[in-house]
């Protein structure tokens, strides 16, 4: 049916790639092109063997657009699934402007020296995607991703108005390193050392960063502290979902995960200014992300689940009503499957669903869009058959 250029060769894009090759009916053809060819390459020699889907690699600088649009003309995919990092976005997404090819991501756009994600630089693109007459799909991991699938299937099916959404998204795995984290080491560090927000009423309150803390009981996990975060995925759920009034998003940490952060925050290490060493510039977050350990190698060491999901309030014929949605991964059975933990994992199959909804035209309109802005519903099937299955409760319990 098509061809994928996929941009990244770490833990999500390993994900993405082990799907495609699941999905060969859909994916044809796929590039896998990254900065080291030779990750690329390792991905082809374990894959190609036992699937339908035909291989390619390459090397690509993706902060280099020329270097993009010679890829993209020489390989004519048709949709490029950037799972590199937030930096690139820009950059491949104005390789597709040129190349009028569809786009997805799973992260939204930050610049390198700023660590502030929001997706204003993204919806600038819309009328020149509009014009092109392409596609992008933005933030199509879990969360921000499934979330925003999950609000518009709630919306669609459960709701006249959603009043509050929780997001609430638990790890109850253990790598058994003192302190490590589950997907980029600077992306992740980035987004939970900045301060804290909601959305209420119109407008977004920030907070302290880990000020707001409520224990929570997770199904197939159990009580949870969880910490108030700045969740991209609130910006566009709330101008989305009508009739929301108030979203929160929470992430389970542990004390040891927090103590350890804590300190090296205080020492500077987290910091993302350049600092002069033995006369050389660095930036102490990327030299700390050099000396922890590689997220794609979590997977073997990593047991437990995670439970990700969105609890929604608000009414439906007139009455109040309470739903949750939630999807339960177990990191292990992740591990045997495709080789990852099921953080990758989690981001990588949404990612694959929004490229095959893209390809097969249930996703198919000109112009920059949030995943809430389609419909849910072949997405949601998909999710069924493809590793992360949904369950659902029409009693939750409520945060307060
Ligand atoms: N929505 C969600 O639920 C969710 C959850 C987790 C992660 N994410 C997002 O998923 C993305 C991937 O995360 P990850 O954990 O897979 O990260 P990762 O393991 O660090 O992988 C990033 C990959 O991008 C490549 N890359 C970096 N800069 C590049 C450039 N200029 N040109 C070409 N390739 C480049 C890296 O190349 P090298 O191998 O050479 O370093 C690496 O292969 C990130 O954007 C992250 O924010 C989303």
């Amino acid at each position: 049916m098509g061809k994928a250029l996929i941009i990244g060769a770490g833990g999500v894009a390993g994900v993405v790639i082990h799907k495609c090759c699941q999905n060969p009916d859909v994916f044809e053809e796929i590039c896998i092109a990254s900065r080291t060819r030779s990750k690329c390459d390792a991905f082809k020699e374990k894959l190609q063997p036992a699937t339908k889907t035909k291989i390619q690699t390459a090397q690509v600088d993706a902060d280099n657009v020329s270097e993009l649009v010679a890829l993209i003309r020489e390989f004519a995919p048709d949709i490029v699934v950037n799972v590199a990092l937030p930096y690139q976005d820009l950059t491949i997404m104005d390789a597709c402007l040129e190349t009028g090819v569809d786009y997805l991501d799973t992260a939204n756009y930050e610049p390198l020296d700023t660590a502030k994600f929001e997706y204003k630089w993204q919806w600038a693109y819309r009328e020149r995607f509009e014009k092109a007459g392409i596609t992008a799909v933005l933030g199509c991991g879990f969360d921000p991703g499934v979330t925003g699938v999950f609000s518009a299937y709630a919306q669609k099916h459960h709701f006249d108005e959603i009043h509050q959404i929780d997001i609430v998204d638990a790890n109850a795995g253990d790598h058994g390193y003192p302190f490590a984290t589950n997907f980029n080491p600077e992306i992740n560090i980035r987004e939970v050392t900045a301060n804290g927000s909601y959305f209420e009423n119109g407008k977004f309150i920030e907070t302290e960063p880990m000020s707001i803390k409520q224990v929570y009981d997770l199904p197939q996990i159990g009580p949870k502290d969880i910490y108030l975060l700045h969740h991209e995925e609130m910006e566009s759920l709330a101008l989305n979902i009508r009739g929301i009034r108030k979203i929160r998003f929470w992430m389970t940490f542990s004390e040891r995960y927090l103590t350890h952060l804590k300190v090296l925050e205080n020492v500077g290490m987290t910091s993302i200014e350049p600092i002069d060493f033995e006369g050389q510039k660095i930036v102490p977050l990327q030299f700390l992300k050099a000396v922890l350990p590689d997220p794609a190698s979590l997977g073997p060491r990593t047991k437990g689940k995670t439970n990700i999901g969105c609890i929604f309030q608000g009414v439906k014929d007139g009455k109040p009503k309470h739903y949750y949605l939630y999807n339960v991964c177990d990191h292990q059975e992740c591990f045997a499957e495709v080789g990852s933990q099921a953080i990758s994992y989690t981001t990588g199959v949404p990612a694959m669903i929004g490229a095959m909804m893209v390809l097969t035209k249930q996703w198919k309109k000109p112009g920059v869009f949030n995943v809430e802005e389609f419909d849910p519903d072949p997405f949601m099937q998909e999710l069924n058959r493809c590793g992360l299955p949904w369950l659902e409760s029409f009693d939750p319990q409520l945060i307060d």
